[in-house]
């Protein structure tokens, strides 16, 4: 009982803490800086070779608004809150929480699966796993979780969707630290 009382105690500092720092969306950009060197593991060139890099530039198809308009939506798809909730980043969210450099176009960005990185996108927070999560950054650790991120897009809302094979998908996808594996 004391447990669970000292861990919801927890949960609730370690949101508070969040919200009052307020994370941003700063943009695939400003994670490169850090993470495209081949001893970091290269997800900048891993994550731009994917079609999540060019989710937003797909809206802008031709085939695109054909889907939108056979769904009965009005015009453009790439204008559709209906196609943007997955085919960008923190659609739906205040524009307060975007940095001025953040740009839509890039698609399912970091950020996408990551959280908004304005508050642990330092050095000294990135270092720290537990820091890290606190400043928002999305905590993977626990079991069916990757998977679990994965599906609030790949499903079958989806006016595309194909039944998704999570471990084939993800290798496709996967951009490890090397030194870490
Ligand atoms: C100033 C450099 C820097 C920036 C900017 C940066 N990172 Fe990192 N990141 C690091 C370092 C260093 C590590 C730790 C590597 C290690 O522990 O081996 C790391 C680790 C991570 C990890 C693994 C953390 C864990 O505890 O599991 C993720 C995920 C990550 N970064 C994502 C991002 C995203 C997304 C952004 C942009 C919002 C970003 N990083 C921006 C330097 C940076
Ligand atoms: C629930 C999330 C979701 C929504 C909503 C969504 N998409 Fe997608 N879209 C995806 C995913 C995931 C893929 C990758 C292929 C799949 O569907 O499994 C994709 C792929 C696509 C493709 C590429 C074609 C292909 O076969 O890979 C097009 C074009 C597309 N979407 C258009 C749209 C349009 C237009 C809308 C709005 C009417 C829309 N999407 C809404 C998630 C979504
Ligand atoms: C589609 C979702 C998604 C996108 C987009 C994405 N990541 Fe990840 N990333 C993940 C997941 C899930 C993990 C956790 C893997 C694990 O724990 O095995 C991860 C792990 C990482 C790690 C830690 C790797 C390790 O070995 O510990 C780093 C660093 C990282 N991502 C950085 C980035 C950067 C930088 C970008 C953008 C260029 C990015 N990610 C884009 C989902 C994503
Ligand atoms: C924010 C929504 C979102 C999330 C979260 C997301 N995806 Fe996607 N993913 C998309 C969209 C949209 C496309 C289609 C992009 C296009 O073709 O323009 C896509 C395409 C892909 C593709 C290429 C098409 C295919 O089906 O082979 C792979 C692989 C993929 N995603 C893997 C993953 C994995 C693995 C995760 C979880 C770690 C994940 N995605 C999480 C939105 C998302």
């Amino acid at each position: 009982m004391k447990n669970l009382f000292s861990f919801v105690i927890m949960i609730a500092i370690l949101c508070s803490v969040t919200i009052a720092k307020d994370p941003k969306f700063i943009g695939v950009k400003k994670c490169s800086m850090c993470h495209k060197s081949a001893k970091q593991g290269e997800q900048l060139k891993i994550w731009k070779a994917s079609n999540h890099a060019k989710a937003y530039k797909t809206l802008q198809t031709a085939e695109a608004d054909k889907i939108a308009a056979e769904k009965g939506i009005k015009g453009k798809a790439v204008e559709a809150a209906e196609c943007l909730k997955c085919h960008v980043t923190g659609h739906g969210v205040d524009a307060s929480k975007f940095d001025k450099k953040f740009k839509i176009e890039e698609g399912v960005q970091c950020e996408a699966c990551h959280g908004a990185g304005s508050e642990y996108k330092s050095m000294k927070v990135m270092k720290d796993h537990a820091k890290s999560v606190a400043a928002g950054m999305t905590d993977f650790t626990a079991e069916g979780s990757i998977e679990a991120q994965c599906k609030t897009c790949h499903n079958e809302e989806s006016p595309t969707y194909k039944p998704f094979d999570f471990e084939k998908k993800w290798a496709i996808i996967a951009h490890p630290i090397p030194a870490k594996k």
